[in-house]
């Protein structure tokens, strides 16, 4: 059987505190929003999995199309004993990566949803018999407490996840990933790329609802961790590209006024008829611009590879 550790680093009444501060802060602003990790209590993380197998949304296979592809060459120039994923959801794309890894001793899956987590690590154990998996239940934008494994380490941050920061927070996530690695590391990081717009509408607006019912289940959350009595039906699903940012952005718009109550934060905040909340950027990426977002975090690009319709990216970053 292999070596198995489940660590939490975000206790819970740390994430109970960071959930009432992001919502006290998010919902008295304007315009309002809600950043997207609250997104993924158990229920969100099977709706995002209900995402990535629907026909709309193209990143995970043209992602998965380039891990297959090129598995072997990042595997050889990365040379990996310890592979960190921030954000590793499922694992499920990541085993072209463990397979292609002879050498690999320990992989560090990293998330906040523990569902996920525990769900990917049991299926890991099945399959990877001798591989270590230390899971860590952990937000990847905060100093990570990481186990000591062999090097040489790669970070892998796949899915496109690093387009649901701002850009300050990506400059400040890439600058702290930098800061991590030692010489003979790597960053593999997944991009979506800019494209045409009613290829992105369509990903962030399917005709089943499963991106509306995941981006409802915030409202859940909200409901559930802070006893606010959002009532989902009150919201419309809305994924808008802006173009000048280039970047989609996903929103809750209130269908009439109206006010809700979060008991636990003694708040009652008010929405306008047609109203938005702002719940997630989805920012699509050019080869230039994440090579210099990388440069100025202090990485160097190594290698960029895009899947054969050049939807996506996956580009390999050294401690430049
Ligand atoms: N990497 C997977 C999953 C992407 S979904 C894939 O490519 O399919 C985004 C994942 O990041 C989810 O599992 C979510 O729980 C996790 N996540 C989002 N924000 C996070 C944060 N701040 N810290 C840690 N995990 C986060
Ligand atoms: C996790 N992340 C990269 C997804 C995305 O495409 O931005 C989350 C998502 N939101 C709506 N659909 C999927």
């Amino acid at each position: 059987m292999s070596p198995f550790l489940l660590t939490r680093t975000l206790p819970v009444d740390a994430t109970d505190a960071a959930l009432r501060a992001d919502v006290l802060e998010g919902l008295t602003r304007q315009p309002k929003t809600l950043p997207p990790k609250w997104f993924y209590d158990a229920h969100g993380s099977d709706l995002f999995e209900e995402i990535t197998r629907l026909d709309a949304y193209y990143p995970t296979r043209a992602e998965r199309e380039i891990l297959i592809a090129r598995a072997g060459e990042i595997a050889a120039a990365s040379g990996a004993r310890t592979l960190i994923e921030l954000g590793s959801g499922s694992s499920e794309k990541t085993r072209h990566l463990l397979d292609a890894l002879p050498a690999l001793h320990t992989y560090v899956p990293v998330d906040v949803s523990e569902s996920a987590l525990t769900a990917a690590a049991g299926a890991l154990l099945a399959e990877r018999p001798g591989l270590s998996v230390h899971a860590l239940i952990a937000d990847f934008t905060r100093p990570l407490e990481l186990p000591d494994s062999p090097g040489p380490r790669l970070v892998a941050f796949l899915g496109g996840t690093l387009g649901n920061l701002l850009p300050h927070e990506r400059a400040d996530f890439l600058r702290s990933v930098r800061a991590g690695l030692a010489p003979g590391d790597g960053l593999l990081l997944g991009t979506d790329l800019v494209k045409d717009e009613a290829t992105l509408v369509a990903a962030y607006d399917d005709p089943a609802g499963v991106t509306a019912a995941f981006n409802r289940n915030v409202l859940t959350v909200v409901d559930r961790e802070l006893g606010a009595d959002f009532q989902l039906g009150d919201f419309e699903h809305v994924a808008v590209w802006d173009p000048d940012n280039e970047w989609i952005e996903m929103r809750l718009r209130a269908r009439r006024a109206l006010s809700v109550k979060i008991r636990e934060l003694d708040l009652v905040v008010s929405f306008e008829e047609g109203e938005e909340l702002r719940t997630e950027i989805s920012a699509k990426f050019r080869e230039e611009g994440v090579r210099d977002e990388l440069a100025a975090a202090g990485l160097r690009l190594e290698r960029w590879w895009t899947d054969t319709r050049g939807r996506f990216a996956l580009s390999l970053a050294t401690a430049g």
